[in-house]
């Protein structure tokens, strides 16, 4: 894994779209795996800026987002369909029939994940993942203790991340439990990750990343096995690194 470090939320977000741009100028047809949560949205910001000033284009882009909320449609503000079109999609000249999100109010919700799974291997695969960073460690919607082998599934989300993402609705009580995301395994089998991390928050989960054993009890562990891991992270999640025992 290659860390680049930074200095804040800002100079993340415009690295971060730097490599982004460059992988989409290099591949016009590339297949992108997109975030949502409060790291990647200065980075769609950047992303769009630049969209506006270089004309970088999207239209053959094609997008798979690692999850969505079990009970939310596609027009609920906190549906993360609705998340990407306003942070990103709509202020970019991107084909919504080439943006794909897991459906968070399919018919089978066991016919959805196997549906997004096949998706994306008929896609040939992510090219490039974005992934953030969970204070627990969960990449997606993969919490402690998923298996490293899991496709697309249902999950149930962790009291932490519930807690953690109770700030974009109006109470905790609003959150949804469940939410379908990609599996651990689909995510490794992107060709390259490009990991995100700001703030104090996040310093312990970056110091047991960079440190810790890779074990299932922590599930972004699991990108050291990866041949192709990029984290851009800044100064106040790098802080812990540093300290000298
Ligand atoms: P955040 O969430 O970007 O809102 O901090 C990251 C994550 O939970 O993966």
């Amino acid at each position: 894994m290659k860390i680049i470090e930074v200095k804040d939320y800002q100079q993340m977000s415009n690295k971060a779209a730097e490599y982004i741009i460059e992988k989409v100028v290099q591949n016009p047809s590339i297949k992108l795996g997109l975030a949502t949560g409060g790291t990647p949205i200065g980075t769609y910001k950047s992303l769009i800026e630049d969209h506006k000033k270089n004309g970088t284009s999207y239209q053959k882009v094609t997008t798979f987002n690692l999850d969505e909320y079990i009970g939310l449609a596609g027009d609920n503000k906190n549906s993360y369909r609705y998340f990407m079109d306003d942070q990103l999609f709509n202020y970019i000249d991107i084909n919504k029939a080439k943006t794909n999100i897991p459906s968070g109010i399919a018919a089978d919700f066991q016919d959805e994940c196997n549906r997004y799974e096949d998706l994306i291997a008929k896609h040939g695969g992510v090219d490039l993942q974005i992934l953030g960073i969970g204070s627990n460690g969960h990449i997606g919607f993969n919490e402690p203790g998923t298996s490293f082998a899991s496709k697309t599934h249902i999950v149930k989300l962790a009291p932490s991340t519930i807690q953690a993402n109770a700030r974009f609705f109006k109470g905790m009580e609003e959150v949804p439990t469940q939410a379908i995301t990609m599996g651990i395994s689909t995510i490794m089998k992107s060709k390259e990750i490009l990991l995100l991390v700001s703030g104090d928050n996040k310093k312990e989960a970056l110091y047991r990343l960079m440190n810790g054993e890779i074990s299932e009890s922590f599930p972004a562990s699991v990108l050291k096995n990866h041949p192709c891991v990029t984290i851009i992270a800044d100064k106040a999640a790098i802080a812990d690194l540093k300290v000298q025992c």
